[in-house]
């Protein structure tokens, strides 16, 4: 699951540049009066460059030399706004990226930043809803406009908690970064003055004007249930933003396109990017949608027939990656070449310690926290039936804490008392950048006993028993267990890895990997990293409870 970790903050007031005049006067020579005027008004994220290079540049973007102009390319993030501090390593997150542009533009670089869209996620971490889809969405876009992002497009995801609330939740207030799109149907009535069909993208210091559009492919359109978002087709609505970028004399052409790359086989009309591709020639650049979680690290280059090329990229999901795409002027302005790497957001981009607050993205992240905890998120997120409360309606188990168990199973408490799971609610209070980790229910639902369930932990004052992964964060809501220790039938229930007489190895290896399987409900690949190599073999020892012979039979 999840999301994640890093801290305070400053905005980069003192750095905005003043530099506008110059270089935009130059850049828009071609443009009338009027309209370069509302072209620089329009322009409100512009980063200097500092005396001295921060941080150090990604491996693969050293020996480029500097860009006429680099765009940086994200989109996919799936709500994964920073990672949990669960495990090491993670890669992603906000913050990661805010320095890793702050890398780029010290050292002089022109940079664009666009995303492709699906910022938010479709469901909490486990089996919690999406109670906290739409404030992380506000968050995200606010730390997007805090790194200079001009244009956002938007899919699936954004539809999947209903655009009218999602672009309520930012674009109604905001207008930077700009949500982009060129093809939904009734765009003007349905979401005024929330979204626009292109948008100029102005960075000082670099050769081109530049222009961003966005659309919806047919296969994402098709998966799209609300009926307020439908959409007309993408080539009608590019043929329409083509010519206005004409009018406004866009030399450099980029798509968003909500959609996927497949190469036609041969004999086969080209499909959706690959044949907008074809058609549109004068859009150098594509940003698509990725089918799996780790894109290519190369971009698909389409030749073009008059000269030129088409340069398609993915970046994958979870913002685990960008895209940078270094360009330079080639023989005319409308042929930049180009290179590209795709960088990982690693540990290289952890804010240094000591300069939290020197990272706006890092503040937002302890807004957050703070938010959730005031607005009392912990108490939002409705409680369901455990299995158990389903399958036994009658008797309505409940939680009663692992405090409750010693008496009788001492030997299996002092092991559990002594690992980690008995401080996993301490770990949550503790962490820092960002603090308040115990008011975020997408932490706690592993961090404790039985969070989302009915009686599960709701809050320290609430339920100060069910802190921590306690006994019953394994075996189940133990009440009715409690009222009849030698009923067989809750003994089943609630041990349900137990081994069978005379177990075969066959056996024994499915019992396992069902306990591993069931470990990985918190130890997931995204959480605990560390997993990975038969990670149930190693770390079951390490909490493993056996009844002693001696405690049986009491
Ligand atoms: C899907 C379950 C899950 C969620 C959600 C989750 N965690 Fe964890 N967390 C774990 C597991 C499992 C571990 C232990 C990892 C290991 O074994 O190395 C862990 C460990 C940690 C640790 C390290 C503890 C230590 O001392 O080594 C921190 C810190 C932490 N989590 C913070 C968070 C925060 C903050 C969040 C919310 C953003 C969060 N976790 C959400 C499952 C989860
Ligand atoms: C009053 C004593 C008592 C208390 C309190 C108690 N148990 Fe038990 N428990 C037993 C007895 C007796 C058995 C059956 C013999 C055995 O397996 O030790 C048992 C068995 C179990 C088993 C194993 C079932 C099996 O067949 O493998 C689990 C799991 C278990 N208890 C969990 C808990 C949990 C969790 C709690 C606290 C919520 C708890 N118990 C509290 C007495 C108790
Ligand atoms: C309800 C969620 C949850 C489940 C289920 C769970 N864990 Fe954990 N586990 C955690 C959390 C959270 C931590 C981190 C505790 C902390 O804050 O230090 C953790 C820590 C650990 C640790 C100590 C850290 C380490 O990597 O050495 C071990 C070992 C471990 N778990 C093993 C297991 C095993 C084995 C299972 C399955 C039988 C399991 N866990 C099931 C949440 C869970
Ligand atoms: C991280 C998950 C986890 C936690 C936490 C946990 N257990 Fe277990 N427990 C298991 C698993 C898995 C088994 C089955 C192991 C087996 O039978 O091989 C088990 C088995 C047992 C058994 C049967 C042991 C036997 O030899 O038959 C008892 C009793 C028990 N647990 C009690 C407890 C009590 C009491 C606590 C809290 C103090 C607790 N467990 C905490 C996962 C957990």
């Amino acid at each position: 699951m999840a999301e994640g970790k890093d801290s305070s903050m400053r905005l980069w007031i003192g750095r905005v540049a003043t530099v506008v005049g110059v270089a935009a006067l130059v850049l828009f020579a071609g443009l009338g009066g009027s309209c370069l005027a509302r072209w620089m008004r329009e322009q409100p994220n512009s980063f200097s460059a500092s005396a001295e290079p921060w941080g150090k540049l990604a491996a693969n973007l050293e020996g480029w030399g500097k860009p006429d102009l680099t765009l940086v390319l994200t989109g996919e993030q799936h709500g994964y706004i920073l990672p949990c501090g669960c495990s090491r390593p993670q890669v992603g997150g906000l913050e990661r990226r805010q320095n890793f542009l702050k890398v780029l533009r010290s050292r002089g670089w022109a940079v664009a930043a666009l995303d492709v869209g699906d910022i938010p996620q479709k469901g909490g971490p486990v089996n919690l809803g999406n109670e906290q889809g739409l404030i992380k969405y506000r968050y995200s876009m606010a730390a997007l406009k805090e790194m200079g992002f001009h244009a956002v497009g938007f899919g699936a995801y954004e539809a999947g908690m209903g655009l009218f609330k999602v672009l309520g939740e930012y674009a109604l207030n905001e207008p930077k970064p700009r949500v982009l799109s060129a093809n939904l149907k009734d765009a003007a009535d349905l979401y005024p003055e929330q979204t626009a069909p292109w948008e100029k993208v102005v960075v000082e210091g670099q050769p081109w004007k530049v222009g961003v559009t966005s659309v919806t492919g047919p296969k994402v359109a098709g998966a799209i249930q609300d009926k307020q978002v439908r959409f007309t087709p993408a080539a009608d609505a590019l043929k329409k933003v083509s010519a206005e970028m004409d009018a406004a004399g866009v030399e450099l052409r980029v798509l968003l396109y909500q959609g996927y790359y497949t190469k036609a086989a041969p004999g086969q009309e080209p499909r959706e990017v690959e044949a907008l591709a074809k058609a549109f020639p004068e859009f150098q650049v594509i940003l698509a949608l990725s089918e799996e979680d780790e894109p290519s690290s190369q971009p698909v280059r389409i030749a073009q027939p008059g000269g030129g090329e088409t340069v398609v990229v993915r970046v994958g999901h979870k913002g685990k990656h960008l895209g940078v795409l270094g360009l330079w002027k080639g023989k005319t302005l409308t042929q930049p070449t180009s290179k590209y790497a795709l960088v990982q957001m690693s540990e290289d981009y952890l804010t240094p310690e000591g300069q939290e607050a020197e990272n706006p993205v890092a503040l937002l992240m302890e807004r957050y926290t703070r938010e959730l905890e005031r607005d009392k998120y912990l108490e939002r997120h409705p409680q369901v039936n455990h299995p158990f409360q389903a399958a036994e309606p009658e008797s309505t188990p409940r939680y009663v804490g692992s405090d409750k168990c010693e008496r009788c199973h001492q030997s299996a408490y002092k092991t559990w008392k002594e690992s980690g799971h008995s401080h996993a609610y301490q770990t949550l209070v503790d962490a820092k950048n960002p603090s308040r980790r115990q008011f975020d229910p997408e932490c706690i639902v592993c961090h404790t006993v039985g969070y989302g369930y009915k009686g599960g932990f709701l809050s320290q004052e609430k339920s100060a028993n069910l802190v921590n992964v306690g006994c019953e964060s394994c075996h189940g809501p133990g009440s009715e267990h409690l009222k009849n220790t030698g009923d067989a039938t809750w003994h089943a229930l609630m041990n349900p890895w137990k081994a069978k007489e005379g177990e075969t190895a066959d056996q024994k290896k499915a019992r396992t990997l069902k306990a591993d399987q069931f470990c990985q409900t918190c130890h997931d690949m995204d959480n605990d990293v560390t997993w990975t190599n038969d990670g149930f073999a190693r770390k079951w020892p390490k909490v493993a409870h056996p009844t002693p012979e001696a405690e049986k039979n009491r």
